[in-house]
């Protein structure tokens, strides 16, 4: 690999891992693997450390992942906080022979000092630093970005296995930090709650744990049936004289008889056979434990050698976590689909024996693209071992040979589009196959349809059925399609009532409010996921700008590599990509940041600087975006420079109690719309005709 090489693959690296760590981390639904995410991230590692001339540090290699929203959390009704210490994350391995090195490394670094080690469960939640003061819980974060973190008390304080007041001979303040984890059956029962309501379930017990700990309600936190274990004093945190314990083991055994919940499981080790035995036991024994683990921890126990080894940028040098790859489970191969993406990309995927995996049943595994098939040389009637990682869909790991029928034959990757029938294309370099018939291609075009209208871009209410009623109808091609469609129209089409069509066209009329950053990313730009179209957007303020910039001047915006800046500057001299704009732009999307000339409304909030919190009659960010329109300064945290609080149903208890101790004035919805020109007031139940379609 040469130096250009080696840069190209470090930013698409970067760029790929900081998009999974945020869909992780904030949105609590991600779509890659721990496995495959582990092994992007060593990837990079390596390439920087044999290229240290690209050394950054704001390289995923060197911060934790963050689980901030992006901007202020307090949006979300949580004061940020910064940690006494930061919260790390751990370095981790799927190899048992790095941790025969690791133990290796330990023993020349400690020779001829005693020592052991403290094996635990890496329990599979969400991470949380409680401070306990006069044996009293006084406070909660959430790692957040390791350096501040995201003020969880409330919701902390309905998790029925912490402690509010501690027993025995607590030291008088002290942080001691652990996992907050969601048992399975909690899981299933939460899913199916959410299934009966046609909320998308959470895809794991982890993701679940995690975006209920950020609840705004901490009644419904405590119906969710969170459980906690705690597993890591900071050394710092105790006084330096502390004669607690000399050992992390002897201070959670402490921590335990204050009636802390510390794992039974924890063991203390002597030398590397022990380790790994602990490591056999739990591989098999974990799938008995009513939660999820993924792994094992193991920390050199001694407290004196813990500080002497310190730490790196992002994690302990005295710990290691051994993780176990995921779950697999053995289904027959019963057909292959061939599915043809938004941008044109094939991924074969496989309709399997039903067979339970890590708790759900799987009927459908992708295979990924056609190297991956000739390498599994896969076959119908396969017995193949299936693996489900962070995504929803899993994916075929390995064929059982030894169960192949004697009659099986290849299979054939398909030579032209299964939809459209033009002949596939692979560009050099490329691992999938390509329709190249953008415009032609059905599935290409539901694809984008589909990613236009999702949640995280549009937003716009409708499914696949919908979508494909509209396009064999010939109704909507593109985005801006959709926006000619009237209510009177749609009610006159199958299965469409007054309800679902008003549903439908209120959906989209509120969709022209959605920000520039989500426009940009539900274009579909390759490559171009929330991360990019985020840093892009703020980067050039809007779209002519971004119509304008040169190869060189999009590469040069954090995250974007050559491949994304050549991916979009493409996208931007198609002439049919202008002309969508151009009609999109006519429907009144958003093509500039807020604040922009061109969204300015009127001056009523000038010089206000507004902290919005709590839930309203339509979405905060519309509230945002109208307080920007109409002059004022949006706000995520309260403080002497706030002008109000606008106050929807349950505000964040910290900001209200905030403003009173500052005397800062609450308002209300109704107040706020007063203070708005007449005719500002946006209604989500207006029942009125939308006038602009
Ligand atoms: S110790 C400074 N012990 O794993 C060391 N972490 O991948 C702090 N985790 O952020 C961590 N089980 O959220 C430790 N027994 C355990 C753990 C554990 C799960 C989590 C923790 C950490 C992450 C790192």
């Amino acid at each position: 690999m040469d130096r250009n090489e080696a840069k190209a693959r470090i930013e698409e690296l970067r760029a790929v891992l900081w998009e999974n760590s945020k869909r992780y981390y904030v949105e609590n639904a991600p779509t890659m693997s721990d496995f495959d995410y582990d092994h992007l991230m060593r990837e990079l590692e390596d390439l920087e450390n044999e290229w240290p001339e690209f050394y950054s540090p704001d390289s995923p290699t060197q911060k934790v992942g963050s689980d901030l929203e992006d901007g202020p959390a307090a949006q979300q009704g949580f004061v940020q906080r910064e940690h006494r210490y930061p919260m790390l994350s751990l370095a981790n391995t799927y190899s048992r022979e790095e941790i025969e090195e690791f133990a290796a490394r330990a023993d020349k670094l400690l020779e001829g000092r005693e020592f052991s080690y403290c094996c635990e469960l890496k329990f599979d939640g969400t991470s949380i630093c409680l401070t306990y003061k006069g044996g009293k819980l006084v406070r909660a974060l959430t790692r957040g970005d390791g350096r501040m973190g995201d003020d969880v008390t409330e919701n902390v304080m309905r998790i029925a296995n912490i402690p509010h007041e501690l027993k025995g001979d607590y030291p008088d303040e002290f942080e001691i930090r652990g996992e907050i984890l969601m048992p399975y059956s909690s899981f299933d029962h939460l899913n199916q709650q959410r299934l009966d309501n046609e909320d998308q379930p959470f895809a794991n017990p982890r993701n679940a744990a995690s975006g209920s700990l950020k609840l705004l309600d901490p009644d419904e936190v405590g119906r969710r049936g969170l459980y906690c274990t705690l597993y890591h004093i900071p050394a710092q945190s105790l006084a330096s004289d502390s004669a607690l314990a000399s050992t992390h083991s002897g201070l959670l055994e402490k921590a335990a008889s204050w009636g802390l919940p510390v794992s039974e499981y924890n063991k203390v080790c002597h030398g590397i056979e022990e380790i790994l035995a602990y490591i056999d036991y739990w591989d098999t024994e974990r799938k008995k434990l009513p939660y999820a683990t993924d792994g094992i921890v193991i920390k050199i126990n001694e407290l004196d050698w813990q500080r002497e080894l310190g730490f790196t940028a992002k994690s302990p040098r005295w710990a290691v976590a051994y993780k176990f790859k995921a779950e697999q489970a053995l289904a027959k191969v019963l057909s292959i689909d061939y599915q043809v993406g938004r941008t044109g990309a094939v991924t074969p995927v496989a309709n399997l024996s039903p067979v339970l995996l890590s708790g759900t049943i799987v009927k459908r595994a992708t295979l990924n693209n056609a190297d991956q098939m000739a390498i599994l040389d896969i076959r119908i009637g396969d017995m193949v071992y299936v693996e489900k990682g962070g995504e929803i869909i899993p994916k075929i790991t390995a064929v059982e040979l030894s169960q192949r029928p004697a009659d099986s034959q290849p299979v054939e990757f398909p030579v032209e589009c299964p939809d459209c029938h033009t002949p596939l294309k692979r560009g050099e370099g490329e691992a999938k196959w390509f329709c190249p018939n953008t415009d032609g291609c059905p599935m290409q075009i539901k694809g984008r349809l589909l990613h236009f209208m999702s949640r995280k871009a549009m937003n716009i209410i409708a499914g696949d059925a919908t979508v494909d009623q509209l396009y064999n109808l010939g109704l909507a091609h593109t985005p801006a399609d959709l926006y000619d469609l009237k209510a009177s129209q749609l009610m006159t089409l199958e299965g469409w009532k007054e309800k679902s069509a008003k549903r439908f066209i209120d959906s989209l009329r509120e969709s022209v409010k959605v920000p520039f950053e989500r426009v940009l990313f539900a274009l579909g730009i390759r490559y171009v996921g929330e991360q990019t179209a985020r840093e892009v957007a703020r980067h050039f303020g809007d779209i002519d700008a971004i119509a304008a910039a040169s190869e060189e001047e999009l590469a040069a915006v954090k995250d974007v590599g050559d491949v994304i800046a050549g991916s979009i500057f493409e996208y931007m001299s198609d002439a049919r990509h202008a002309i969508e704009i151009q009609r999109l732009r006519g429907y009144g999307l958003k093509f500039a940041v807020d604040g922009g000339a061109q969204s300015v409304l009127s001056e009523a909030l000038k010089d206000q600087t507004i902290v919005v919190s709590g839930n309203f009659s339509c979405s905060r960010e519309t509230l945002k975006d109208l307080i920007a329109r109409h002059g004022g300064r949006n706000s995520g945290s309260v403080s002497a420079k706030t002008s109000f609080l606008l106050a929807g149903i349950k505000p964040g208890p910290e900001k209200v109690k905030k403003c009173q101790e500052l005397g800062i004035r609450i308002v209300s919805e109704d107040e706020f719309w007063e203070m708005l020109p007449e005719g500002s007031r946006i209604d989500s139940s207006d029942e009125s005709e939308p006038t602009l379609f």
